[in-house]
């Protein structure tokens, strides 16, 4: 079975055997009668480079529907399975005139997939809204339903990634978004720049994702029309005392406080100045808008695009002295 159509870096992989799960149910029947299987699970495809065939039961979770549970005055509870696009959740609750989210439009994948990696861009992360999630053990089947205070959520990082890492699928996220009162953030990047250019200067919350569509489209790539996984690269974490002489030797270089020990560095500006933006290797490249994003521009393989990402972190090694880790899952 071919995983092309199910990873957004458009790799050629195989399936051993694959089952798409529409219901809870269905997915605890799959488990029970695959006890000793090897299973991958596959959300949305869209945080994964496939570098071989998948040699095991690929369970891609195609769970939809969503609704809101709760609500108040202020707030509404909503919960969305977890094979809903999360692009179009966001859409939906814009419409609803629902808070929150708007930050985050256009970011590629599934909403359940959302959590095991705190999502976030333009100074949102899924964090900030989230309320919980269900899960199911593939171990035993068992639903657990994980609060926020259980996620160990961090930046790109979350309990998911770490403790419990391959023992549960995600079926369900309950978020919780304002129904007034709303906290516009258009403090990040060029988002207030991008409103400026529409003379809008008190937002609607359609109106910031609007925005947030349209600097994303001018920078990032659609997987629809060149294979790609988002940023590939986290941005690298530094303590101001490891900072402090790379600093001095490129004063040059874009940084952001995050703590009162660290800074964070764009990982795009580190390969920008390393010279790959733009670069072309065979189908593998570095895509001309953002530094951060590795493409494929048809025929690559998961190899190729791992290569020209380890010769990108060794050249910004030996450059800056600073080490930058894969954010993509590499299978
Ligand atoms: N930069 C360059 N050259 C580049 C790209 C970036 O010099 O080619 C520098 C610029 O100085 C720019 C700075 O990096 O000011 C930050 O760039 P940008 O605002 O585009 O954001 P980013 O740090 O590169 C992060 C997220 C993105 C998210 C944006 C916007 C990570 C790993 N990536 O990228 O998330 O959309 O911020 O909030 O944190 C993703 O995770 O897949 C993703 C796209």
């Amino acid at each position: 079975f071919s995983l092309k159509n199910f990873n957004t870096f458009g790799i050629e992989a195989q399936a051993k055997q694959f089952i798409a799960v529409h219901t809870v149910a269905e997915l605890k029947t799959v488990l029970v009668e695959n006890p000793s299987e090897k299973k991958f699970i596959l959300g949305g495809g869209s945080n994964m480079l496939l570098t071989q065939n998948i040699e095991a039961l690929v369970i891609h979770i195609d769970l939809k529907g969503k609704k809101i549970i709760k609500e108040d005055d202020d707030f509404v509870w909503v919960e969305s399975q977890a094979g809903e696009n999360w692009h179009e959740f966001v859409l939906w609750t814009i419409e609803q005139d629902f808070g929150g989210l708007e930050n985050m439009s256009l970011i590629p994948g599934n909403v359940g997939t959302t959590p095991v990696q705190n999502i976030g861009a333009y100074g949102a992360e899924i964090k900030d809204t989230f309320v919980s999630c269900d899960a199911v053990a593939i171990e035993d089947q068992e639903c657990k339903t994980f609060f926020k205070d259980e996620c160990a959520f961090g930046y790109r990082e979350s309990v998911f990634k770490n403790e419990v890492k391959d023992q549960y699928i995600i079926t369900s996220v309950v978020f919780k978004l304002t129904k007034r009162n709303h906290k516009i953030n258009i403090s990040y990047g060029d988002i207030a720049g991008e409103l400026a250019k529409n003379n809008i200067t008190t937002p609607t919350l359609k109106e910031v994702s609007n925005a947030v569509i349209a600097i994303r489209k001018s920078k990032l790539p659609d997987p629809k029309e060149l294979g790609n996984s988002g940023s590939f690269f986290k941005n690298p974490i530094v303590s101001k005392k490891d900072f402090e002489p790379i600093h001095a030797k490129f004063p040059e270089m874009k940084f952001y406080d995050i703590s009162e020990t660290e800074v964070k560095v764009p990982a795009g500006w580190l390969i920008e100045q390393a010279g790959f933006k733009g670069k072309r290797f065979g189908d593998a490249g570095i895509h001309k808008n953002q530094a951060l994003v590795l493409v494929n521009y048809g025929g690559a393989t998961g190899q190729e695009i791992l290569a020209v990402s380890r010769d990108i972190q060794q050249t910004i090694f030996k450059t800056f002295g600073i080490q930058i880790e894969a954010e993509v899952n590499v299978i």
